[in-house]
């Protein structure tokens, strides 16, 4: 892979993380295709809350750079029960969003990226890392190649979860964060069932 570096993400790339957001959000475009305004994207505030206000406690993560610029990012936040993202399943797990500039992509950047926020959420001592994805996109063979389980259906989507105990724990926490994908169970997103239908392809 042409030299291709990660760094911590830091305030100042709110704006490269909301070009992402749009990739991640519409990772059924081809590469080549034109892209919706960012202002549409922006004007969800399902998906708004993924990127606004970067910087905030928790926020972490990597992004990946070529030649000086950003090529793609692997993102971490912290939601709360009352304001979350699709992927969310415990406060004190971090939900992760991952995408790559069009033109950048199938060289390993993607996995690059993934193994850098995990490694960093395992450093900053998360219990876990949850992501939302569609079963359908090929992401999810990466996340599992990593270890990621299904814990629950969301809409379209899977929640997915990367327990991050050491040794035993991690295997006794990923089987209790399997067991909690029942509907009723205490992690799944119970307000995202009753919310209007969301425009994105999650
Ligand atoms: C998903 C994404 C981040 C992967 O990044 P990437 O740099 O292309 O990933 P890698 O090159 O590390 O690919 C790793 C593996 O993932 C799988 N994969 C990734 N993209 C794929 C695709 N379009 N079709 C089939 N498999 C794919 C392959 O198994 C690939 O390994 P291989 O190239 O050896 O076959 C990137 O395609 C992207 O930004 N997509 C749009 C945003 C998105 O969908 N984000 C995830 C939202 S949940």
């Amino acid at each position: 892979m042409q030299d291709v570096t990660l760094r911590l993400l830091v305030r100042r790339d709110e704006a490269f993380l909301r070009l992402m957001l749009r990739e991640a959000d519409r990772w059924r475009l081809p590469v080549d295709a034109p892209r919706p305004p960012l202002t549409e994207i922006l004007a969800d505030p399902h998906l708004a809350l993924y990127v606004q206000s970067w910087g905030r406690p928790g926020d972490d993560g990597v992004l990946a750079e070529a030649g000086g610029e950003p090529i793609g990012a692997c993102w971490l936040r912290l939601f709360t029960e009352e304001s979350h993202g699709w992927g969310y399943v415990a406060p004190d797990v971090p939900e992760l969003s991952l995408a790559v500039a069009p033109g950048w992509r199938r060289r390993g950047v993607g996995s690059l990226l993934l193994t850098g926020a995990v490694a960093r959420a395992r450093e900053l001592g998360c219990a876990g890392v949850s992501l939302s994805v569609m079963p359908d996109n090929p992401a999810r063979g990466l996340y599992e190649r990593l270890g990621f389980l299904k814990v629950a259906d969301v809409e379209a989507s899977w929640t997915m979860m990367l327990p991050l105990g050491a040794g035993t724990e991690s295997h006794d926490a990923s089987r209790a964060y399997v067991q909690s994908a029942d509907p009723a169970a205490d992690y799944v997103d119970e307000d995202a069932r009753h919310r209007a239908a969301p425009k994105t392809q999650r």
